[in-house]
């Protein structure tokens, strides 16, 4: 069995996905093991509940001292024999040495197409008012590796939707969204049928 590890920050919708499509059994012997927020106040918490998930936040406010905090992050992945780490809306940059303990084994949903609109301060609603003030006609979601810089690991797997006229970074957003709900599955699915 592939054990998962999902880390969130908030809504949870990503997570959502992927326990939906574990359960429809189309992630193959996958299942979410445990999932980490870096936020008490995650809506990704009561997710997790409410599929037997356990769950544990791990975040600034819980673990001030940042190797500390990495140090609890390491536990509780070795703690529930991760195989593979899934960063579905993880608002935080992951250090070195956790980079380093997972090599090729964590994996990140991002709201466009890398590598455009990646990178530090990137994240959340700001990518999608970026990708409008650019005046782009297209936008997407991307799956990709995670290694030490920020956006920059190998691409997995990509999806592209139109930008349209009249959007807001909300409209782009919930439709981005969509696409991550596909690929996100779709990724971890290729993943673990190569193991
Ligand atoms: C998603 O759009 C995800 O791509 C983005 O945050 C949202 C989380 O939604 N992640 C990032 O911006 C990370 N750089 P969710 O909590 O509903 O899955």
């Amino acid at each position: 069995m592939t054990r998962i590890t999902v880390m969130v920050s908030g809504g949870g919708t990503n997570l959502q996905a992927v326990i939906d499509a574990a359960e429809a059994g189309t992630l193959g012997d996958a299942s979410v093991v445990l999932v980490i927020s870096s936020n008490a106040g995650a809506y990704a918490l009561e997710r997790a509940a409410r599929h037997g998930i356990p769950s544990v936040v791990i975040g600034r406010e819980e673990y001030p001292d940042p190797e500390e905090r990495t140090g609890a992050i390491l536990d509780a992945l070795k703690g529930a024999e991760t195989d593979l780490v899934v960063l579905a809306g993880y608002m935080s940059v992951l250090p070195p040495a956790l980079i380093r303990a997972y090599r090729d084994r964590i994996i990140n949903i991002h709201p466009a197409l890398l590598p455009k609109f990646g990178g530090m301060g990137m994240y959340g609603i700001r990518v999608h008012r970026a990708v409008l003030a650019a005046g782009e006609a297209e936008s997407g979601a991307t799956v990709h590796f995670v290694d030490e810089g920020v956006d920059t690991g190998r691409i997995i797997l990509q999806e592209r939707v139109p930008v349209l006229e009249g959007d807001s970074p909300e409209t782009l957003a919930a439709r981005v969204l969509e696409a991550e709900h596909r690929i996100l599955p779709e990724a971890i699915r290729r993943l673990t049928k190569a193991d």
